[in-house]
């Protein structure tokens, strides 16, 4: 018997049932007679969060490196990055004695305004998914683990902990499962982080389809699931669903009610018993790797923190002002230059090691120019004239002016989900009174996702979305005006132009804890693309200081089997006079689909640096699930023969170059008819209708004597719309019709041959 499993047939049930519950807020229990060490866990994801005291939720937690949050890092769309972002944070976790670091946060941005998108990747969930993985795999790879979350379907603020995101199978598999899937198939995370919310009704802490049929039987998930923090109500029901591990712990009237449970035949021994072997096995996986003792490398991850920054910071305008020509002088306007916008409040709230202030950043990088600074905006929603007027005077004595705008936290911040998609007031007003006066304008944006820009677009040469770029952001950003960093950064989602564009505006963030997912599938471009809605910045979309063209675009064949998949390559050139980085993009769109499919789907992505004219080959690998869509009639991904366009693109609506290819599908899907299918479904089923054949031949000449004929003597179309949208069952009660057996005989018949 192996170590773990002789540990539990030495455990009393009350030992078990402790085990499966925090000891602290932050650590499991240790068991010293039995050699079960405890388990250490702190928050993340964008660095560690240590609290000194593991009995206590929320204080001052000891100095770990910030790193920048998901908006910004999925913006870089280089997973190599993420994974080496993660192996410092590992490292960092492992000074710091901490054996797993409680992110990525991988929900899906359904709609912009949730207050905690700074801590989520992406609308898409390929992206979402490649950067989670990495991470997972860059940090587990130092033996430190990971908890993916929230799972699943937590894509609000409001009332996380009651409500209910009701969704149909194939929107949860199709958008809000897949990235949760591909981490845990791709970096098997040593845990996943149940949501707060209710899922279709049933809380994310006892949801026994989502931690246990598709967690852990398909997904083959081999961690352990743990829970939000509070998002357990019945320990009992919890265990059922497959929930390992509560915290924050202890309870020990919870830990009593499951020892009962056990006792009294409710809950079986045997869940308890899975429970405790999946926290073990984890307990002694981060046991492995000694944690404390030598400090780790600040300043290496300060300067790892900036390099991300840089890459995942995203240049939206540029007339050409940028990169700066070491300006004479340069007018500095906005409290963001002077106390850096660099992180979210809540949970992932770190203790930074230092902070770059982005003003004394760019003094570094100015070289002689004079350098005026002032406040532009004060920090809450009053609107203050005489700041503009300010800022304005500066802007015009100065030869560029660069205006640093961050999003206040109290419009933006886990708890709480953004009313609007506006900067202040007050700022609105400055950025058009300072580009008014100054034409040569920069403004420099810090937000956690997407705000609307309309109303002063037009002002500025040039626009940085630097978001919430973490402790050494200041810098990037001089890094990027100045040019010592080419931006390549692109959008991971969606900027539109109004709220009211938006694909979840009317169903969020819905009432009576209950949040309707009437988008469905279209969420982010997906819905833009469907409703051909113009959007302000498309998904996708990042401009360079050089320029790239696409040519060459071939695929590994004009036809191929599902399972082959399908190899894109084009040749990116750089086409511009200096060095710079391309995100080639490549997009699937399904000509013809028994499901509706949105237009086209990210399948696959890719990074390049390039020289100043040169030529690489980019080569994407489509797999099945790149052409696949989730059908609930078979409970499946399927792939249906067809044609299909590969697009490859800059952004999802900068489509440089397309081809087609024909997939046949090897699946050999049942039958899905049934007692109640359609004539018109069984005329579409080819298997349906062979078997179906001489039952059709019977009664269509007595049908069309009844329901009359059309002058040219055939069925007429409404006629036969109206019969094939009646279960066959109910056409077969046709009166007059030669049947020898009754209806639903027939149809047993017909059912009975398909199975066969
Ligand atoms: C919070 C967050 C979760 C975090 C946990 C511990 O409520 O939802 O992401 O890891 O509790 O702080």
């Amino acid at each position: 018997m192996n170590q773990i499993e002789t540990i539990i047939s030495k455990m009393t049930l009350e030992e078990k049932a402790a085990l499966t519950t925090g000891a602290t807020a932050w650590n499991t229990t240790p068991l010293a007679h039995l050699g079960v060490p405890r388990l250490f866990v702190a928050d993340g994801p964008h660095g560690v969060r240590r609290v000194a005291d593991a009995d206590v939720m929320a204080l001052e937690a000891l100095a770990a490196t910030c790193f920048p949050t998901a908006s910004c890092t999925a913006s870089s769309w280089d997973a190599a990055l993420l994974s080496q972002m993660g192996q410092a944070i590992a490292e960092e976790a492992i000074a710091l004695d901490v054996d797993v670091v409680l992110g990525p946060g991988v929900n899906m941005k359904r709609s912009p305004t949730c207050g905690r998108n700074f801590e989520y990747f992406s609308e898409d969930p390929l992206l979402a998914g490649e950067m989670a993985a990495s991470y997972i795999n860059g940090m587990q790879s130092r033996g430190v683990g990971t908890s993916l979350k929230h799972f699943a379907a937590n894509n609000q603020e409001h009332r996380r902990l009651t409500a209910s995101s009701e969704l149909d199978e194939r929107t949860l598999r199709e958008i809000y499962l897949p990235a949760f899937e591909q981490a845990v198939k791709q970096a098997q995370p040593w845990t996943v982080m149940c949501c707060y919310n209710k899922v279709n009704g049933v809380y994310g802490s006892e949801h026994h389809q989502l931690l246990t049929e598709i967690l852990k039987d398909e997904w083959g998930f081999e961690g352990l699931v743990v829970s939000d923090w509070g998002a357990v109500h019945d320990r009992v029901a919890s265990l059922r669903g497959g929930l390992d591990l509560e915290m924050p712990g202890p309870r020990p009237l919870r830990s009593q009610a499951v020892v009962a449970a056990v006792r009294a035949g409710q809950l079986d021994e045997a869940l308890l018993d899975e429970s405790v072997r999946r926290i073990l096995k984890i307990a002694f996986k981060a046991a492995e790797t000694p944690k404390g003792g030598a400090p780790f490398d600040a300043a290496a991850h300060h300067a790892l923190a900036r390099k991300i920054a840089g890459e995942g910071m995203v240049l939206l305008k540029n007339n050409g002002l940028l990169p700066l020509k070491q300006p004479a002088s340069l007018a500095v306007i906005g409290h963001a230059a002077v106390e850096a916008h660099f992180q979210g409040r809540g949970s992932s709230q770190i203790t930074t090691t230092r902070v770059d202030e982005p003003l004394a950043e760019l003094k570094k990088l100015a070289g002689g120019a004079s350098i005026s600074f002032c406040e532009g905006y004060p920090l809450d929603e009053s609107q203050r004239p005489d700041m503009i007027a300010e800022a304005v005077a500066a802007a015009q004595a100065a030869e560029v002016a660069l205006l640093y705008i961050a999003l206040p936290t109290y419009k933006e911040s886990e708890g709480y989900d953004r009313a609007d998609l506006e900067l202040t007031a007050q700022q609105v007003a400055l950025i058009q009174a300072v580009t008014a006066a100054q034409p040569k304008s920069v403004v420099i944006l810090n937000n956690g996702s997407a705000i609307t820009m309309s109303a002063w677009l037009n002002g500025p040469a040039a626009v940085l979305e630097a978001w919430m770029m973490g402790q050494a952001g200041g810098g990037a950003i001089a890094d990027v005006l100045f040019g010592v960093v080419n931006p390549s950064g692109k959008l991971a989602e969606t900027f539109p132009l109004r709220l009211e564009d938006t694909p979840a505006y009317l169903n969020f963030p819905g009432e009576l804890d209950v949040v309707r997912y009437g988008e469905g599938l279209f969420i982010g471009y997906r819905y833009y693309d469907a409703r051909r809605q113009p959007v302000l910045f498309p998904f996708g979309y990042g401009l360079s200081y050089t320029s790239f063209a696409y040519s060459n675009l071939r695929l590994s064949s004009p036809a191929f089997h599902d399972v082959d998949g399908l190899t894109v390559s084009v040749d990116v050139t750089n086409t511009g006079s200096v060095t710079g980085k391309e995100i080639v993009q490549v997009y699937v769109h399904d000509q013809k689909a028994s499901l509706v499919r949105p237009v086209k789907e990210l399948k696959g992505f890719a990074k390049v640096e390039l020289e100043p004219g040169e030529t690489k080959t980019v080569s994407v690998a489509l797999d099945f699930r790149a052409f696949a869509f989730y059908h609930t009639g078979y409970g499946q991904w399927i792939s249906e023969d067809g044609d299909f366009d590969i697009l490859v693109g800059a952004s999802c609506a900068d489509i440089r170059c397309s081809a087609s290819a024909a997939l046949q599908s090897t699946l050999n899907l049942p039958s899905i008819l049934h007692r109640n299918s359609t004539f018109g479904d069984w005329m579409s089923d080819p298997r349906g209708k062979a078997i179906f054949g001489p039952v059709y031949q019977q009664i269509m000449q007595p049908i069309a004597a009844v329901l009359g004929r059309a002058e040219d003597g055939e069925i007429s179309v409404e006629t036969n719309a109206y019969l094939m949208s009646l279960p066959l069952v109910d056409v077969l009660e046709f009166p007059g019709l030669p049947l020898e057996k009754s209806p639903g005989e027939i149809i047993d018949n017909l059912l009975k041959q398909l199975a066969g």
